[in-house]
């Protein structure tokens, strides 16, 4: 089983966020994976999800947009939203709220979001939720 960090980035901005949260969750002693959305292949083995986009004309970036049309149900998996966005960041909400529809369990009230390149401080945010994403997988 192993956490999964999914993304689609334009610029690597997301991408940078990706893979800062399983900089995390592998500190924290899980398995991750951080997964370029055009190859995701399903949620077999899985004990938590990133799923990450950034915004682009107030929209998700179209392979999250697919592997969110075709959630299957979650049934309480770990599940957490992220982006890089420019000025309005939409993605990331909708992300987030369509994860929940389908019984994912959201570890984050709000999705980690950064504008343009993520800081420092953005960056920390993502190693630690990486962090939480494996202690839901050692559970
Ligand atoms: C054509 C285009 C449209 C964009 N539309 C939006 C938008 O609607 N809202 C927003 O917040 N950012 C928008 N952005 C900004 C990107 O989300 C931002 O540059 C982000 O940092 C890119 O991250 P990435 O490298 O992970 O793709 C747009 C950028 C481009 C090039």
């Amino acid at each position: 089983m192993k956490v999964a960090v999914v993304y689609e980035s334009t610029r690597g901005r997301t991408k940078a966020m990706a893979e800062a949260i399983c900089e995390g969750a592998s500190s924290a002693g899980a398995e991750c994976a951080v997964v370029d959305a055009k190859e995701f292949s399903g949620f077999d083995d899985i004990c938590g999800i990133a799923l990450g986009s950034s915004t682009r004309m107030k929209k998700t970036l179209p392979m999250v947009k697919r592997i969110l049309s075709e959630l299957p149900p979650l049934n309480g998996l770990a599940a957490a939203a992220f982006g890089s966005y420019g000025w309005s960041g939409e993605a990331p909400d909708e992300i987030a709220v369509k994860l929940s529809e389908a019984g994912g369990s959201l570890i984050e009230e709000n999705p980690i979001k950064a504008k343009d390149y993520p800081s420092d401080s953005i960056l920390e945010q993502c190693r630690a939720l990486g962090g939480k994403l494996a202690e839901k997988c050692s559970k």
